[in-house]
């Protein structure tokens, strides 16, 4: 039985066998307390060693990071905290774990740990973190299929670049230095495993696409990769993504869909993942005490989340964003670093005035210029700025956050994308399958994808995407 289990259980003398990882051991003279925890909860079940119980040699091989069971009767625990505790009868030592165990019971920073990333999932923070994670990710699941949508894998191998920004992680099967050249001296892929150049995806959109011209409603949920050499808080090399597509959607049916989905998972940890929340909210509360009060943010981590839940996402367009940040009275001489005007990519400096200083909540910018946008995303015929200058993009940008979902109503016109592909110099070659969709029976359709490690940032307010993820790839990271 599982801990979480085990303390819900009425203390009527039940004999119990309790597994997991010593957290603490305290003695006294005559009695001895170990904290053990399983992971499967937040909190730990205290075993008592009463004198004698055990014999020393046991007792004395346990210690923090030790695993051990502990058989013995479950009683009314006589401390505050817990209701229930073992009097140990019989303890088993699965294996111990000397003074060189980095886990020690202290706080250890985020860096510390990040250098112990294969030992950081036995302390309390990544705990809670990944069982967060682990609720969100059955949340997704769970709001798609209650929904009407199909959950469609797609490849991680892929012969296209879905985003067209040349960030992929390429594929051979060549040894290093042995790949065969053509005469021009560039490698001859033709005689690669796949018979062609491939990567790692970037994206399952395009595949997703195919599946929503027949199945109306699909989604994936799978890890993508960018070789985008950023170093930041909010990037990784590889990241998983969820992509819903659905067929006869239009921008705003899909702004409506990013919006109730993101609330649903939102709510769904919530209500799931109270401890583990409330851990997470101390820890940062006690972080915010070293803080200067102006730089304390005003709401608790609970708080923030109910309030992403309760109220409407701001919806503008990238022009009148554009008017806005244009018109911020710059607090200093400079206000923002990069400037600003109508077809910049928007810097996350400006994303993060909009949602933290001018709207303080969630904002879904739409109608980007196209030539800042994805080949396959549908052209405004209509526009708050030049007609023909913008496309239906939307992005959903979160406090804190920044860009935690982009999305789009898609080209469904064969001609309109032919076009936009040979402007932006893709070769139509490799992209004939996904054209075909244009060819017979097209329909209007929308997507999004949002980057799941965002998402779990924000839910449980950590500041770095390399603390979301079990095992973080970035630049010159890929240990293990
Ligand atoms: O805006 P992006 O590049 O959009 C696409 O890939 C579309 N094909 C999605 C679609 O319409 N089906 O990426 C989508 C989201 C971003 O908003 C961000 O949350 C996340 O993926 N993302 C990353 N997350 C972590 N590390 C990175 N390097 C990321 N790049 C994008
Ligand atoms: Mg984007």
């Amino acid at each position: 039985m599982q801990i979480k289990d085990i303390l819900q259980l009425s203390p009527e003398s039940q004999s119990v066998i309790v597994k997991g990882w010593v957290r603490t051991k305290r003695g006294q003279a005559n009695i001895v307390f170990i904290n053990l925890n399983d992971g499967s909860t937040i909190k730990n079940i205290q075993a008592v060693v009463e004198d004698g119980k055990i014999d020393e040699e046991t007792l004395k091989k346990i210690s923090t990071g030790a695993c051990i069971a502990v058989s013995g009767t479950l009683v009314a625990s006589a401390g505050s905290g817990q209701a229930v505790e073992v009097l140990a009868q019989s303890i088993e030592i699965y294996g111990t774990a000397d003074e060189t165990f980095p886990m020690q019971p202290k706080k250890h920073s985020l860096e510390f740990l990040r250098e112990k990333a294969h030992l950081r999932f036995r302390t309390n923070t990544f705990g809670a973190i990944f069982r967060i994670r682990h609720a969100l990710a059955f949340a997704v699941h769970k709001y798609y299929n209650d929904n009407g949508f199909f959950y469609l894998h797609t490849p991680i191998i892929t012969a296209s670049d879905a985003e067209g920004a040349g960030e992929m992680f390429r594929v051979s099967s060549f040894e290093p230095n042995a790949a065969p050249k053509n005469e021009d001296g560039s490698v001859d892929f033709s005689q690669d495993f796949f018979g062609r150049e491939t990567s790692l995806t970037v994206s399952g959109q395009l595949e997703g696409e195919l599946g929503a011209m027949a199945l109306s409603k699909i989604y994936t949920f799978g890890p993508t990769f960018r070789a985008e050499n950023s170093n930041t808080t909010r990037h990784l090399a590889e990241f998983w993504m969820i992509e819903p597509e659905v067929a006869f959607y239009d921008l705003e049916d899909n702004m409506n869909l990013a919006e109730s989905f993101v609330k649903y998972v939102i709510q769904y940890a919530l209500d799931n993942c109270k401890d583990d929340l409330e851990f997470l909210q101390n820890r940062l509360l006690e972080e915010e005490k070293s803080k200067p009060q102006n730089e304390r943010s005003e709401l608790t981590l609970l708080e923030k989340l109910k309030f992403v839940v309760e109220n409407d996402f701001e919806r503008l367009t990238y022009t009148e964003a554009i008017d806005i940040l244009l018109k911020s009275k710059p607090a200093q001489k400079k206000q923002f670093q990069y400037e600003v005007g109508w077809g910049i990519d928007l810097q996350s400096e400006h994303e993060r005035y909009l949602v933290e200083k001018h709207f303080k909540k969630p904002v879904i910018l739409t109608n980007y210029p196209k030539d800042i946008k994805a080949f396959y995303m549908k052209q405004d015929e209509v526009s708050d700025a030049t007609p023909g200058a913008t496309v239906r993009a939307m992005d959903v940008l979160f406090p804190g956050i920044g860009e935690i979902i982009g999305g789009s109503q898609r080209e469904d016109n064969y001609e309109k994308l032919m076009t936009r592909i040979n402007e932006v110099g893709i070769d139509p070659e490799n992209l004939w399958w996904y054209l075909d969709t244009r060819k017979f029976g097209s329909a209007p359709h929308s997507g999004f994808g949002l980057g799941f490690e965002r998402l779990v940032l924000f839910v449980t307010g950590m500041g770095n995407i390399r603390d979301v993820i079990p095992f973080p790839r970035t630049p010159k990271n890929a240990e293990f």
